[in-house]
């Protein structure tokens, strides 16, 4: 074989051939609909079910999410119809255990690849799904003005852009009386070391997570809100990553 000949061979082999399974592969998964974006959020949607459910076995978590949740039958305003809760963020369906049986539940939640571990939630408890919205929390505009009983937020309000908008909506969607439930991670208190590290980190943890900030002033956010009564509380988990702590938890009555 003449010299040429194997120049042009490893060419092709090492150049050409390479860059063209890229190309065919990229264009192969656009005909089919697949984007950068829709590729980033099916996987985000499996790491964030797999790092959750890591997150919800905690002792501690179970323990405060009982607590928590235990009053929400109480929260159902005409006894012939189902307790109606709003669950923001809702992932792939954590919370649908802690319900009570029957409860008619709205899912909402910007990524649409969690429904089908939604749906498996929903088999493994005693909760009917009403519907599931693909939105976010600061645009609840599908949902009336006093239509549900209980809104739930766990672990998402470090990733909404706007809490006082959020916070706004979740009071117009319930009804009067009705109860907004939370379990979140917040900034550490002002002046502390932990606060420090957290602001220092943030960029680098909003941008390696996605759209996750360590430094939100959540329970500030709440109280401003107006709600008629708040109950807040503080949980330091010792087990998880220390920068996500402490986690607020609580309710705020409409
Ligand atoms: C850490 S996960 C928590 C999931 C679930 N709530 C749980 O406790 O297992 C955060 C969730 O919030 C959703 N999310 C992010 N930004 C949001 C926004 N602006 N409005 C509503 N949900 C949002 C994400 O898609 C994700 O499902």
């Amino acid at each position: 074989m003449a010299i040429e000949d194997v120049d042009v061979r490893r060419f092709v082999t090492w150049k050409i051939f390479p860059v063209a399974l890229v190309v065919g592969t990229i264009w192969y998964y656009r005909q089919k609909g697949v984007t950068f974006k829709s590729l980033k959020r099916k996987l985000a949607a499996i790491v964030i079910v797999n790092i959750m459910a890591r997150f919800n076995k905690s002792t501690d978590v179970v323990a405060t999410k009982k607590r928590l949740f235990s009053n929400l039958e109480e929260q159902k305003t005409n006894r012939s119809q189902k307790l109606q809760i709003l669950e923001i963020g809702v992932g792939g369906g954590a919370n649908f255990t802690f319900y009570p049986p029957g409860s008619q539940v709205v899912c909402l939640d910007p990524n649409p690849n969690f429904k089908s571990y939604i749906q498996q939630s929903i088999e493994e408890s005693n909760v009917e799904m009403k519907r599931f919205i693909q939105g976010f929390a600061e645009k609840l505009e599908t949902v009336e003005d006093d239509s549900i009983d209980s809104v739930v937020c766990s672990m998402v309000l470090c990733s909404v852009r706007d809490l006082d908008k959020t916070m706004s909506e979740v009071r117009r969607v319930l009804k009067p009386d009705g109860t907004f439930y939370f379990i979140e991670h917040v900034a550490a208190k002002q002046g502390t070391c932990l606060n420090r590290v957290q602001r220092w980190l943030n960029p680098i943890w909003y941008c390696l997570s996605g759209d996750c900030q360590i430094n939100k002033e959540t329970g500030k956010a709440i109280n401003r809100a107006g709600f008629s009564q708040t109950s807040l509380n503080y949980l330091k988990l010792n087990t998880y990553v220390f920068v996500i702590r402490p986690i607020l938890w609580g309710t705020a009555t409409k």
